[in-house]
Parts: structure tokens; sequence; C-alpha cells
């Protein structure tokens, strides 16, 4: 496996094998890797001739310094994990080597056709145009066959699934297979985050409600309308001490907006469990 860290060498590693006609996995990340990724990678490994790895904390996607800051940063591991699983490349630049000057500082704007307009998109101003801003980059750069994201970041898979296959840039990207892979959890029912590292284990025992929760409301949902179900979730997260549920929407899985249907509908919950932000999400 070999580390890059300069576009150039990317772009090298990558005509060489454009040459060799070699089908290309790509998994994004922002490092801090856990057995979510690690299905991602696998799968990519073995769906493709070589794999490609980005471990890049992107700054332009947090609206928050200080969850920058504490975003965990760990290579080394990271390179560990993804080497055993059989990984070709990790491409890990500085922030300095993956933007000049202008894209750091200029607010890149993308138009999300309003699937951007509420959940995240909502709470988190300007985040998903950092995401897309180092997302259309790096498929620049590694021209993947097929690109592989978890369903976890429920809304940042459509968005990333729009870019590709219905947005203006279309066209541009016309050549990449967008795969989605199921959310993977630990033994307790929540699901793997990065931010689960910043839990105390006292938190992951009350964090496991989320899902036991989300499980629950398919049980509901055989009776009642959606906004009693969205309603029901809502309080019975927020009747656990140590957790504070900022919004659960449940929408429909393509275009997001809100629905009064089960049909094709996805719930997406966001909860606070003290100062760590959890996201989740069930299929109905
Ligand atoms: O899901 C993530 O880890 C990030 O948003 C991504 C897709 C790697 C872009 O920085």
């Amino acid at each position: 496996m070999q580390v890059i860290t300069t576009k150039l060498e990317l772009t090298r590693q990558v005509t060489a094998c454009l040459r060799q006609n070699k089908t290309i996995g790509f998994v994004p990340t922002m490092g801090a890797l856990h057995a979510g990724h690690a299905s991602l990678v696998q799968r990519a490994c073995s769906e493709n001739e070589v794999c490609f790895v980005s471990v890049f904390v992107n700054p332009t996607q947090f609206n928050n310094s200080e969850d920058l800051l504490r975003y965990p940063r760990d290579l080394e591991k990271d390179a560990k994990l993804l080497e055993l699983l059989g990984v070709h490349f990790v491409f890990a630049p500085t922030p300095e080597e993956m933007y000049s000057k202008e894209e750091m500082e200029s607010s890149f704007m993308f138009d999300f056709n309003g699937l951007d307009e509420m959940m995240e998109g909502k709470m988190r101003p300007g985040h998903f145009n950092g995401v897309v801003q180092v997302v259309s980059i790096l498929f620049d750069l590694v021209q993947p066959t097929r690109a592989y994201f978890g369903e976890k970041d429920f809304q940042q898979l459509a968005i990333i699934r729009y870019l590709v296959e219905r947005s203006p840039l279309a066209n541009r990207y016309k050549g990449i297979k967008i795969i989605g892979c199921p959310i993977v959890r630990e033994e307790s029912g929540l699901a793997m985050s990065s931010r689960n590292e910043r839990l105390s284990s006292k938190e992951k025992q009350i964090a496991v409600a989320i899902s036991q929760v989300l499980i629950s409301s398919l049980e509901w949902a055989k009776n009642d309308s959606v906004f009693t179900v969205q309603q029901r979730v809502v309080d019975a997260i927020n009747a656990i001490d140590g957790l504070t549920v900022e919004y659960y929407d449940i929408v429909d899985k393509t275009t997001l907006q809100p629905t009064d249907t089960f049909i094709n509908a996805v719930g997406c919950v966001t909860v606070y469990c003290g100062s760590v932000r959890l996201i989740d999400n069930i299929q109905y």
C-alpha cells in the first residue's frame, strides 16, 4: 500500500490505472476509521481491481471550529487498518495541498435543488457545500468507477447521488457509480461513528437507546401516523437522562421532503449525548 500526500502523485497513479483499464473503487473518509469504514473499504476492494481511500479532515465542511479541532486524527493507525484490508493507495493530503488559498477562503456554492434545506443542511449551514466541494475535487482526481458512502449520513448520500446522477455537474461524473452501504452498528446497536470515541463509557450505554427507540418506531408505524411516530420518537429519546434530540424527521428517501406516508420513507435523527452530536436513521 502506498500513502500519497500530493495531488501530482495521485494523478500519476490514477493515470497508470486508467491506462491499464483497471476499475477503481474509492472510499472518501475523514479518518478515525472504524468498522463502518472497514465495511465500505472491504466492498470497494472486492468489487474493483484497485482501491483508493482518502483520509482528509475537510475544514470547509465544519461550521464549528471547536468540532474541527476536536475531530480525532491518527493517520498511522488508519493506514495500518487500510493496509490489512487490502487497499492499494491512501491519499492523505494537507489542507494546503487539497485547496488553493482562494478555494479555502471563498465559500464554494452548490445548488442542491432543495436537498440541503432540512435536517443536517438546516442545522449546519454551509456543511454540504464543503462536502460537495471536497468530494468533487476528489472525484476529479481519482476518477473512480465506483465510490462508496455509508447510509448513516443519509442526507450526504442523497446529495452525492444528486451531484453525480441529476445535478448540472452530472455529465462530468457520469462514469461514477455511487454505492450506498448499510449502517454498521456496535453489538449494542449504537451506530458506528468516529464521534463515538468522544463518548464516556456511561454515555455509550445511554446512547444505545437511540437505535432502540428507532427500532420501536417500526412497530409504532404500523398503527400511528407519520406525525405521531415522529413525536413518539422525540419524546421517547428525550425522556432518557443525558439525551437531547435536535431533530427527528421522517422524509422521502429520494427527495428528502417531509412525507405523510411510510412508503419510501426514512427517519433521520440527531441527538446530543452530553456534548457529542450523534446521528442515526431508520428506513421504514
Ligand atoms: O462522510 C465523510 O466522512 C465526509 O463527509 C466525506 C464524504 C469524506 C467528505 O469529507
